[in-house]
């Protein structure tokens, strides 16, 4: 009686952990050779976060084990953004809502990876710009994609630690070995007084 209670859990457990994670794909993509995660975002109008969140079960987290002729979704039905914009050199999440005349509680509702200060937005990142929530969530056991600006990007508006002023570099001296007395125009001005007097 004991056992076969326990086998019944077990056999439920699996069944129920799928019917709760069902999603059925709206788009579907073949891989071509030399793609990358953000190439195929930018050109099927696909977030980078959503790309991400989708296929997590596939792609790592940078995007490194894409292999051409693999099937990948681009979307699941119902949480599927299609309205997107490539992210430039400039672009703010500001910037970005008032373009598209969304307001930036979508904005962050439907690219939930953003930090409130918008630090972490970078160059060729795909962002949802759709007028209404079309957000898949978040797996429960993945950490959130794009949260950081992957080794190589370009931050898309300068970060508070990046204006930061460089140390400036320290100018190459000129060359002040010529200390021969013979009164050319370097030693003149500051190191032979008499070079006046004999002008
Ligand atoms: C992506 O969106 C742009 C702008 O709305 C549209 O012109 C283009 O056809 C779309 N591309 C795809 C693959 O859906
Ligand atoms: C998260 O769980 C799902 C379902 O069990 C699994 O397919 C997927 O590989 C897991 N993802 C990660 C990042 O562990
Ligand atoms: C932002 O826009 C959405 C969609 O138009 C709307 O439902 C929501 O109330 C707006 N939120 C704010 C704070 O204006």
């Amino acid at each position: 009686m004991f056992f076969s209670t326990v086998a019944t859990a077990l056999f439920a457990l699996p069944l129920f952990a799928q019917s709760a994670v069902a999603t059925t794909c709206s788009r579907t993509y073949t891989v071509q050779e030399g793609e990358w995660c953000d190439t195929i975002s930018a050109a099927h109008n696909v977030s980078t976060y959503q790309l991400a969140v989708v296929n997590s079960d596939k792609i790592n987290k940078a995007c490194t084990n894409l292999q051409a002729g693999s099937s990948i979704c681009l979307g699941f039905q119902g949480e599927d953004c299609t309205t997107t914009h490539v992210v430039k050199a400039g672009d703010t999440c500001d910037g970005i809502s008032n373009t598209y005349r969304i307001n930036s509680t979508l904005l962050y509702h439907n690219n939930p990876q953003l930090t409130a200060e918008c630090d972490n937005l970078y160059v060729g990142e795909v962002v949802c710009v759709q007028g209404d929530s079309a957000v898949s969530p978040l797996p429960d056991n993945s950490s959130m994609p794009a949260a950081t600006i992957p080794p190589g990007a370009i931050p898309a508006t300068p970060t508070k630690a990046s204006s930061t002023p460089a140390p400036t570099p320290t100018p190459v001296p000129a060359d002040d070995d010529d200390d021969d007395g013979d009164c050319d125009e370097e030693e003149e001005e500051e190191e032979l007084p008499w070079c006046d007097e004999l002008n």
